[in-house]
């Protein structure tokens, strides 16, 4: 088979044959339909990711672990956990027997590897318990993932949505997409804390952080209270890490302020189904909108360089 092919760890992945996996015991090959890459990809790919390990274990390898396939009798189905040095970006793909889920008939298959990005938008209710007239903050909203959740907030039912980036027009675009207050990061510090005070109205009851890093430590600073007091609890949702992977947190960040911090997969495991038929329910209907860019797995080399996206999902079509 054709399949994107890493022969190093932080290189570029190239197109060219590779032996085609072979079913194990418990085991199914499906034919690839579409593989969107993400940012979790590239860090794997880079080595700097807490995965990476198990992945490059074995050198050549083919990145990207999940996608959209097609059985063998022709269903068409999202598919993970693939088995190294297996991966998504091939013409085929070996998938556990139970490592698939059904996609509607008809859904685009590009749209549909997308969609699993929306799933941390889900995770405002998963594991932030988001209930109808919430205030949400989505800290890092001009990504794609930020764009999608904080359209996902607003079908969830969220009273009041604020949202974070670095670039106005960037931001423009997500106040098209719902956010009722955006803030731009792009300032100093002092003024950072000012901006999260100003839009918190009562108070975020859940944040979902694409961000971490010094972002998230201001942010941090001005959950702070400066009184005593049993104070409203504010529900961190750790997703993503674009500014950074660490940032120091004040004992003082916890003590009273009523935050609470989690990360994105808690609640999600016996809900996972669920979330994925709601967000491919959203965008069927066209509630939910993304852009994405469609390139051949032939071009796979120019592709994994483009830097160019700003807010549209790279998806590869063998
Ligand atoms: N846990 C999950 O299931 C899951 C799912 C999807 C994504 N994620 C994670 O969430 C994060 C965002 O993913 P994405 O798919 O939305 O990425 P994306 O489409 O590539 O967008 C990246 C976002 O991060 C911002 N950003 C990049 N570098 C930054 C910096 N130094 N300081 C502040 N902001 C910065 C970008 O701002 P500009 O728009 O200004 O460039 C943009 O909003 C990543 O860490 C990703 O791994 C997690």
């Amino acid at each position: 088979m054709h399949a994107a092919v890493l022969h190093e760890v932080g290189g570029t992945p190239r197109f060219q044959e590779f032996p085609d996996p072979v079913a194990r015991d418990g085991e199914i090959v499906v034919k690839v339909r579409a593989v969107a890459v993400e940012n979790v990809d590239r860090a794997i790919v880079a080595g700097t990711h807490y995965t990476a390990a198990r992945y490059l274990a074995t050198l050549p390898m083919i990145p990207c672990f999940d996608g959209i396939g097609e059985l063998p009798d022709g269903r068409l189905v999202g598919f993970g956990n693939l088995r190294p040095p297996y991966g998504a970006l091939a013409e085929l793909a070996v998938v556990p027997a139970d490592g698939y889920a059904p996609i509607p008939d008809g859904f685009d298959p590009a749209a549909a590897t997308v969609l699993g990005s929306a799933i941390t938008g889900m995770a405002m209710q998963t594991a932030g318990g988001l209930a109808p007239g919430e205030t949400v903050l989505v800290q890092g909203a001009t990504g794609v993932a930020g764009r999608l959740a904080v359209q996902v907030a607003r079908l969830l039912g969220a009273g009041r949505i604020v949202a974070t980036g670095r670039d106005d027009a960037q931001l423009a675009a997500v106040a098209e997409l719902g956010a009722d207050t955006v803030i731009s990061t792009a300032v100093p510090d002092e003024e950072l804390v000012a901006a999260y005070r100003d839009a918190r109205g009562d108070g975020y009851d859940v944040v979902l952080d694409y961000l971490w890093g010094r972002p998230t430590e201001i942010l941090l600073r001005a959950l702070t209270p400066d009184s005593f007091g049993f104070h409203k609890p504010t529900r961190i949702v750790q997703a993503g890490e674009s500014a950074g992977p660490a940032l120091g947190l004040r004992a003082e960040a916890l003590r009273t302020s009523g935050v609470e911090l989690c990360g994105a997969a808690r609640g999600l495991r016996d809900r996972i189904g669920e979330a994925y038929a709601q967000v491919l329910a959203w965008a069927r209907s066209g509630e939910l909108r993304f852009a994405l860019e469609r390139v051949a797995l032939s071009d796979i080399e120019a592709a994994w360089r483009r830097t160019d996206l700003q807010g549209r999902r790279l998806v590869v079509v063998p």
